[in-house]
């Protein structure tokens, strides 16, 4: 058994887990051990409590009513528009476009993309481990328009094969959509690289953020990237919510999106206007809650620091790689020499579903499948995974745990 943590103070951890309500439940008897971090995060009592606040105390509809509760609730929002901006280091918050999530923040920017910007015979560069969310939206805009998907190679250490990236990348290339951190295998993408070997051939790069903010600081202006998605729940927010950042200019070159309330200026039969950004990608009402409770999430992140969130993860992926490569018959899937803290492993040869049904018995919450990137499980040759993920709050002791659930699920599925 190993002590809480290698070089983190094991006070610090517990009054950091004790900030997150489920992280005391039970499972089937057995404490709760979630290592389900990369599908969803726990929420802190700060959001959970500031979205109550505002369903108690604040709950109105925005941009829409003089009256005071109406403008108090406009404020919280726009506010939080302000917030997310500063945190992600967009140079104004008219760059900040809200949306459900990662998912539509990629499918908007496929679909205006199509309408004028993307042509027969363009091509879009993604990789071989993209989420389908980084896939489909951009297979449908080809299918509509004749453009063609082009997918960057990955080494079978799940790296990017940068070489066949860079060959991709020619005079019909209209952009560049690649993840920051994949969610399946946690290795972390040269972006920087890709950014400026893309925009040096004038072509805009967006990247899948959705696995990378709760790991790491992200400055879209350092990055110099061109569109960013995110999601609010990955990063300890509400499900539902999330961000495109585009650079202003970029935005400003796409025409509307969805139609309907708040994204017009004037709506006449013979005519419509539209807003100014960045509403004029925001339709009908808002997840009000959503965006406050991310502005809470933000400013729980700055409390703990991304420079402890880095060191506490990093102990935490070297710990869980050197135990669980200790036990006999697993084989971790993703070896890149840069990741975040996620591992995904095979046990002998135990279906993955298996694997997750016995540790589930044990409490122990860790996702199993093809993690919505099945290109990339063909790729690698593998019907699916069982995959750890770990946030800041996790402990060596949980590992440990997975490490026993392990070891005893290979001895009944063995
Ligand atoms: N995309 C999320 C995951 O990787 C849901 O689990």
């Amino acid at each position: 058994m190993a002590s809480e943590s290698g070089t983190i103070s094991a006070d610090r951890l517990s009054a950091i887990r004790a900030d997150f309500p489920t992280l005391s439940a039970t499972v089937h008897g057995e404490p709760l051990v979630y290592l389900d971090n990369a599908a969803t995060s726990q929420k802190p009592l700060a959001v959970i409590k500031r979205i109550e606040d505002y369903y108690r105390n604040e709950n109105a509809n925005v941009h829409r009513g003089v009256h005071s509760l109406s403008q108090i609730a406009t404020d919280a929002y726009e506010g939080a528009r302000e917030k997310i901006a500063e945190f992600i280091g967009a140079t104004s918050s008219r760059e900040v476009i809200f949306t459900k999530g990662t998912t539509e923040s990629v499918n908007l920017i496929a679909a205006t993309m199509g309408f004028g910007q993307i042509k027969e015979g363009d091509e879009i560069v993604v990789t071989e481990m993209e989420h389908h969310s980084n896939i489909v939206p951009w297979q449908l805009l080809c299918e509509r328009t004749g453009a063609r998907l082009r997918v960057a190679p990955i080494t079978e250490e799940g790296e990017l094969d940068y070489n066949e990236f860079q060959i991709l990348l020619n005079e019909r290339t209209r952009l560049v959509a690649v993840v920051h951190v994949s969610n399946s295998l946690g290795t972390i993408n040269p972006v920087r690289r890709i950014i400026s070997d893309a925009h040096g051939m004038g072509v805009p790069v967006l990247l899948d953020g959705a696995q990378a903010v709760p790991h790491m600081k992200v400055d879209v202006s350092a990055l110099d990237v061109d569109f960013y998605c995110l999601s609010s729940h990955k990063l300890f927010g509400p499900t539902g919510f999330g961000i495109l950042y585009g650079k202003e200019a970029l935005l400003e070159a796409l025409p509307p999106w969805q139609g309907g309330g708040d994204m017009i200026e004037e709506v006449d039969f013979s005519g419509t206007t539209f807003n100014e950004l960045p509403h004029r990608f925001e339709a009908g009402t808002p997840h009000i809650a959503g965006a406050i409770g991310f502005a809470a999430a933000l400013e729980y992140v700055e409390s703990i620091g991304y420079d402890w969130i880095h060191d506490q993860e990093n102990d935490l992926l070297h710990y869980a790689t050197s135990v669980l490569s200790g036990i006999d018959g697993l084989r971790i899937i993703g070896t890149a020499p840069k990741k975040a803290s996620v591992i995904s492993f095979l046990l002998g040869n135990a279906h993955p579903y298996d694997v997750g049904t016995v540790l589930d018995r044990m409490g122990i919450a860790v996702r199993t499948g093809h993690h919505c990137t099945q290109p990339l499980m063909k790729r690698l040759g593998v019907p699916g995974t069982v995959r750890a993920s770990f946030a800041f709050y996790n402990s060596r002791s949980e590992i440990d745990q997975l490490a026993a659930g392990l070891e005893r699920a290979a001895g009944m599925l063995g």
